[in-house]
This record gives C-alpha cells, structure tokens and sequence, in this order.
C-alpha cells in the first residue's frame, strides 16, 4: 500500500495533505524518512510515526451505537447531525451505518466500514431478525399478536412475514411492546401498527441478530465492539 494512502486511510488528512506532511519531513518509516508519497509499506508490519506519534493501520472498525432521537441515519447531511457526527474517537474515514433507523427512533446501530458484513446483514433473503422496544398508543390485543404471527398488509406487494409480538405492559392507554421482525421495510414497525390502527409514539431497537444493545450505553453514547460481537456477528451468515 502506498504511504499516503495508508495515512490518508487513518485520518491523519487529506491525500493532499499528508502528501505536504511527508514533505514537510513529519512522517517517518522504521526510523527513516520515506522517499516519497508513493513509497510502498506493509500495514501491521512497517513501523509508521507522524509527528513521532505511530500510527496503527486498522482495517475494519465496528461501532455500537446507541443512536438518539433527532439524527439521520446517514453518513452526511446538508440540515440535520448524523450518526456518523456522533462517533468522535474513529480512526477510519469510510465508516457508514448498518441499514437506518428513522429520525425519531432510538437504539441499536451498528456502524462500520465492513461492506460484506454489512450486506450479509442487509440482505433480504438472510431474515436477520432484529427487535424493537415500542410504546404503542391504545391497547395492544392478542388479536394483534395473531395478525402479526401470520404477517399483515402494509402496503406491500407481500404481507410482512411472521413477526413476533410480545405485550409487556399497557397502561392508562399506552401499551410497551417488543417486536421482532425479519425484514427491514421502510418505517416497518409503525407500519405494521399502522395496519391495526393504532400508532407508535416511542421507538428503540434492542438487538439486530446476535448483537444485543448494551444497556450501559446512554442514547448519544457508542462503544466498539467486542471481538466476540464480531464473530457473532459474522457467524451468523
Ligand atoms: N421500523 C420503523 O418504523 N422505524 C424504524 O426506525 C425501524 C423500524
């Protein structure tokens, strides 16, 4: 990999940039200046210093995030903060988030710069669960819990498939649910609520396949992830 890239890839600037640092003499290569931008190194091999300081080369990162109401699930954003403005001690610049939550819905987000991973855990046809915490308006029914254990009508050119509903609690009108659905349609949950005429006022997913939201995380705050969330992660395709 070229020298430049390999800074540029970890965020010490642009390629430009660190074009200018390498000439400017603030870069070195196992205790030598390099003989130029173009100079070939080995990530995890070749010791590189910026400013004296060495500079790791990380391939993938993986984020947990617990996304707050009020931000886009985007990587950038001409009006709004996005996720991605949230995630301040990065290394990598190609991060983006792992499918979208809307705005108003809080919770697990996964972010990376993983693309295989990301598909695998995209994909239609891998039905990766993932399950919400909702507070729904009205009571929630048995009959609901049927109509969503069959799959219902949203509009789509196919009912949702089976989802799993649970009813925790429903008081003075405001019925606490989770719901795990396989699928990923725009605005499912409330969708699916929709179509049983009733409306979702507070939205938060907890888990997304194996990975389960840690609850220590306040909405705002994220982690990186565990290996061993990576490889349950990975080990579910
Ligand atoms: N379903 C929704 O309606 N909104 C989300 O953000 C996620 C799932």
């Amino acid at each position: 990999m070229r020298l430049d890239k390999y800074l540029a890839d970890m965020g010490i600037g642009t390629r430009s940039e660190v074009k200018q640092y390498i000439r400017k003499r603030l870069v070195t290569v196992n205790g030598a200046l390099p003989t130029g931008a173009q100079q070939k190194v080995e990530p995890g091999h070749d010791q590189i210093l910026y400013r004296g300081e060495p500079v790791s080369y990380v391939q993938y990162e993986y984020f947990m995030l617990n996304k707050p109401g009020g931000c886009v699930s985007a990587v950038t954003d001409r009006d709004c903060r996005t996720v991605l403005d949230l995630i301040a001690k990065k290394n990598r610049k190609d991060l983006f988030p792992v499918g979208r939550l809307d705005k108003d819905t809080e919770g697990l987000l996964l972010i990376t710069n993983d693309g295989m991973l990301s598909h695998n855990l995209l994909a239609p046809g891998k039905h990766i669960p993932k399950t919400y915490f909702a507070r729904v308006s009205g009571e929630v029914t048995e009959e609901d819990v049927a109509l969503f254990a069959e799959g219902i009508d949203i509009g789509e050119k196919k009912d949702t498939l089976p989802a799993e509903l649970k009813i925790l609690s429903c008081e003075e009108g405001i019925s606490q649910i989770e719901l795990t659905i396989m699928e990923g349609k725009f605005h499912q949950v409330k969708r699916m609520f929709a179509a049983v005429g009733k409306e979702v006022i507070y939205l938060k997913r907890i888990s997304m396949g194996a990975l389960k939201l840690d609850d220590t995380l306040a909405p705002g705050e994220y982690r990186p992830l565990r290996e061993e969330e990576i490889e349950l992660l990975k080990g579910i395709y």
